[in-house]
């Protein structure tokens, strides 16, 4: 059954405490729940209250001390008759953590026992109504055997502890009120990293990362980016943190990043864990990032949770920028928003124009799980900064302080949201709410024309039909735009033009000649931009625009405009020869422009992915794609082989560092090695081998040997043997070791992956694992899209297998033979063939049922 947004009612009842025991164990957990009931005099009363339950046992159930006569279940609910006012329900269940292989509720990982209860996983410990909109102060007391877990967690502070014989206890409490899926709890044999951080108003704040031991010398950016988080939140929003204690746990069996939980957060340990030897550039900004986005949650998520879960990017939007603009403000900003932008086209925008496209505030779902998406996180973010944009920040601050103030301790609305940014900064979004009901990326075509002295911008947008929603409205795209002058390369200054209407004429005054045109600078609009534009105009502006992510985009203009020619035939031999000049050029002039960083320098080089040029053809053949890519490399790397080499000399030999210097330089080094792999593989392997040998770092080490992967020749068997013996037990590296053959663009890249999955160092029981292998290998156009469709059934089979053990991880798979709409006809039928036989299986989780079934459409 779909749940539909327009049903939200109030809960019937409050439920302001809670106190749980957890008598812990790995294979029996015993929980005795006591919650005092009152009826919710904002809701209309009922003579039952129905507490959620998912594959628990029910021990007993008393009431006020007493029987509980009326009690019965109703699927895996358990539904209890009440009258009277107020009563309190001891209930006691019993669970197998280590027979949970979803990894929701409290499972055991490693020896250790963890929770996630996020979105629905409160129900698999205890009958409850697991909604975020009913909020409790919780203390919990947790005993165990003291050997076993000697270290005991959970949210808030401790407050008292004991000892008898082999077994210990704790008593935590959390004085601020909280919905279940913020509920944690963490027992076993951990080591912490401790430091502490007193905040804006004197609160001395001890902080703690929790890990196995052996794994402590790789915690230190995760305690050096909390604090940072700590820091900035206070600067930028006004936010400070709200206990004495706040605790990290990092585990190996996640199914996410990780989560905010009051006071504890838990984190995959691939956000925690870095040292350089072990982990990218990419590795150590992935954990600052999500070390941030966990702690802000504290404000935007915790102290402001949602009503129910159709307004998750309430939270998550809002969140997922404020850690965007923190690491921008920690590194390079127009780098971090580069690699924005490329998340949200590489995933939110096939997801935009797919069978399984929503708004980011949905109207249904049967699988809350499922909707924890790039639409919802990343352009709900996009969302948000928008209203940023067109407000300007002092103005934005004004009305994220209103939002805090106005529903601190709330279980908040997107709609609470927008209109708290509206009042605090005096704008009219009444419009600009059709982002959050409207789903599909809007194009906006752009033309410009020039008579006597002035330029004429028309602009024009149309939203793409999506399922459920054939027509759409005009939205307000805030467009960041500047003309520069041909000859002097000056531009006017940056104008915002909002278009607000199916279209709109902008006239700027004072060219004598055409001048050329940049816009959505920064990327001020989460759109795609139609328009005809010269080559030309393109070159000029990957050398000279302003604005670095305009003259990243027009780089990449560059490449796709000329890659979706050629693949598509639109483009004859002529006219590619002279684009690929054109392209050479720009690229050229980039390598050699000693003004520009060597980290943004890396961004201009990086041609467009396969999934991007796909996404802008209607039907794509991804064999052709592939094809045409390899051989612009090629060709760049013949014609620039000099300049691509003298870049390389220039930064080789940098000392290990994580300025943005030494990380520029490690970028350039693995891209000069891939247009080399395109264009002299010899070479390349040669090159690729010696970086490997000699890199004191795991971006270079891994760098080399992903060019190597997709080689053929003896250095990649080496390479990659070498590679496993020097890590071998270090799930992480371990991790990166199936990835990067599962990526590669080695022409047997499917045949590794099969091998791979019989590797003895594979399993189906854990996410990183799974997504190493899998996830690396449905990304992989060229390996995932083989003709006969073999990359398909590899995924349907995978699929099949996962999803008994874990539902949540096998359903993200399912996006991929999604996109069959999109691809070439013989493609496209064994894609849903795939699908077909996915839905065919006699038992499905609802996680996979509801994809399967949206895909097929
Ligand atoms: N709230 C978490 C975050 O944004 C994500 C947790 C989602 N977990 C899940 N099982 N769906 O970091
Ligand atoms: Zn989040």
């Amino acid at each position: 059954p779909e749940i539909q947004r327009s049903d939200y009612t109030p809960f019937a009842w409050l439920i302001p405490t809670i106190r749980m025991e957890f008598d812990l164990g790995l294979d029996k957990t015993r929980v005795v729940t006591r919650l005092d009931v009152e009826r919710n005099p904002d809701a209309d009363a009922s003579p039952t209250i129905r507490l959620n339950g998912d594959s628990l046992e029910l021990v007993s159930i008393t009431c006020d001390g007493g029987d509980c006569a009326g009690h019965m279940m109703d699927g895996d609910d358990l539904v209890v008759t009440l009258e009277g006012e107020r009563h309190t329900l001891e209930i006691v269940t019993e669970l197998d953590p280590s027979d949970n292989s979803q990894l929701m509720g409290l499972y055991a990982s490693n020896g250790m026992l963890c929770t996630q209860c996020e979105a629905e996983g409160f129900r698999r410990i205890t009958f409850f109504p697991d909604r975020p909109d009913v909020l409790s102060t919780y203390t919990v007391r947790m005993s165990g055997p003291k050997a076993q877990f000697p270290v005991l967690l959970c949210n808030g502070n401790r407050t008292d502890a004991g000892e008898e014989g082999g077994t210990h206890w704790a008593e935590w409490q959390d004085p601020w009120p909280k919905p279940s899926y913020l509920f944690a709890l963490v027992a076993g044999d951990l080591v912490a990293r401790t430091d502490s951080f007193t905040t804006a108003s004197g609160r001395k704040v001890e902080l703690n990362v929790w890990v196995r031991d052996g794994d402590l010398d790789r915690t230190e950016h995760a305690m050096e980016s909390l604090k940072r988080s700590m820091k900035w939140d206070e600067e930028t929003f006004g936010r400070e943190y709200d206990l004495d204690l706040f605790n990290i746990v990092a585990v190996s069996d996640f199914n996410m990043g990780a989560m905010e939980n009051k006071g504890l957060n838990i984190f995959n340990t691939k956000y925690v864990l870095a040292d350089p030897d072990t982990a990218t550039d990419g590795d150590y900004d992935g954990i600052e990032g999500v070390i941030g986005h966990e702690y802000f949650h504290n404000w935007s998520g915790n102290r402001i949770t949602c009503r129910d879960w159709f307004q998750l990017s309430l939270k998550e939007g809002f969140t997922v920028l404020r850690d965007q603009l923190f690491s921008q403000d920690m590194g390079s900003a127009p780098v971090k928003r580069i690699e924005d932008v490329r998340v949200l086209r590489g995933v939110q925008f096939p997801e935009d124009s797919g069978p399984l496209a929503h708004p980011i505030r949905p109207d249904s779902y049967r699988e809350i799980s499922n909707f924890y998406t790039a639409t919802i996180y990343n352009k709900g973010a996009e969302v948000i900064r928008m209203m940023r944009t067109m407000a300007g920040e002092e103005r934005f601050r004004r009305g994220t302080d209103l939002y805090f103030d106005r529903h601190d301790g709330e279980a908040a609305t997107c709609e609470d949201f927008v209109k708290s940014i509206e009042d605090g900064t005096g704008m009219d979004l009444t419009q600009f709410r059709r982002w959050y009901s409207q789903a599909g990326t809007p194009k906006v075509r752009v033309d410009l024309e020039h008579t006597g002295n002035s330029a004429t911008l028309k602009l024009s947008q149309t939203i793409p039909a999506t399922p459920g929603q054939p027509n759409k409205k005009p939205m307000p795209i805030p467009l960041k735009v500047a003309l520069f002058d041909r000859q002097s390369g000056e531009n006017t200054g940056e104008e915002l033009v909002v278009l607000d209407q199916d279209s709109a004429i902008f006239t700027f005054d004072g060219f004598l000649q055409k001048p050329v045109l940049s816009i959505n600078r920064t990327f001020s609009a989460p759109v795609s931009i139609e328009r005809d534009v010269s080559r030309d105009d393109l070159v000029f502006l990957a050398a000279q625009d302003d604005d670095p992510f305009a003259r990243y985009e027009a780089m990449q203009e560059l490449m796709t405009g000329y890659l979706v020619g050629a693949v598509t035939g639109d483009l004859d031999d002529a006219g590619c020869k002279t684009a690929r000049g054109d392209i050479a050029q720009a690229m050229k002039s980039v390598i050699e422009d000693d003004r520009l960083e060597d980290l943004m320098r890396g961004e201009l080089m990086s041609m467009p992915s396969q999934a991007y040029i796909a996404e802008q053809m209607l039907v794509v053949d991804p064999g052709r794609i592939h094809a045409e890519r390899e051989a612009l490399k090629a060709d760049l790397g013949d014609r620039l082989a000099s300049q691509f080499h003298a870049l390389y000399d220039r930064v080789e030999g940098l000392p290990f560092s994580l300025d943005a210097h030494a990380k520029g330089a490690r970028k350039v080094k693995t891209l000069v090695l891939s247009y080399a792999a395109a264009s002299d593989p010899a070479k390349a392997a040669e090159l690729a081998a010696y970086q490997y040998d000699h890199s004191d770092n795991m971006t270079d080490r891994q760098g080399a040997l992903m060019v190597l992967a997709g080689l053929d020749s003896p250095e990649r068997t080496d390479k990659l043997q070498d590679f496993y013996n020097r890590y071998a037990g270090n799930a992480l590296v371990i991790d990166k070791w199936f990835a990067l053959q599962a990526s590669s663009l080695h022409p047997d890249a499917i045949d590794h992956v099969k091998a791979l999955r019989g590797h003895p160092d594979f399993t189906l029981k854990n996410p990183n694992r799974v997504r190493s292998l899998y996830m690396a290998f449905a990304a992989n156009p060229s390996a995932f899209h083989a003709a006969d469709g073999e990359g398909y059934d590899m995924i349907a089979d995978l699929v099949l297998e996962l999803d008994p053990i874990n539902a949540q991880t096998a359903a993200r798979f399912i996006p991929s033979l999604g996109r069959w709409r999109r691809i070439e006809e013989g493609r496209a039928k064994l894609m849903r063939d795939a699908l077909e036989r996915v839905a065919a299986a006699p038992k499905l989780s609802r996680d996979t049922f509801e994809q399967v079934t949206r895909s097929l459409g």
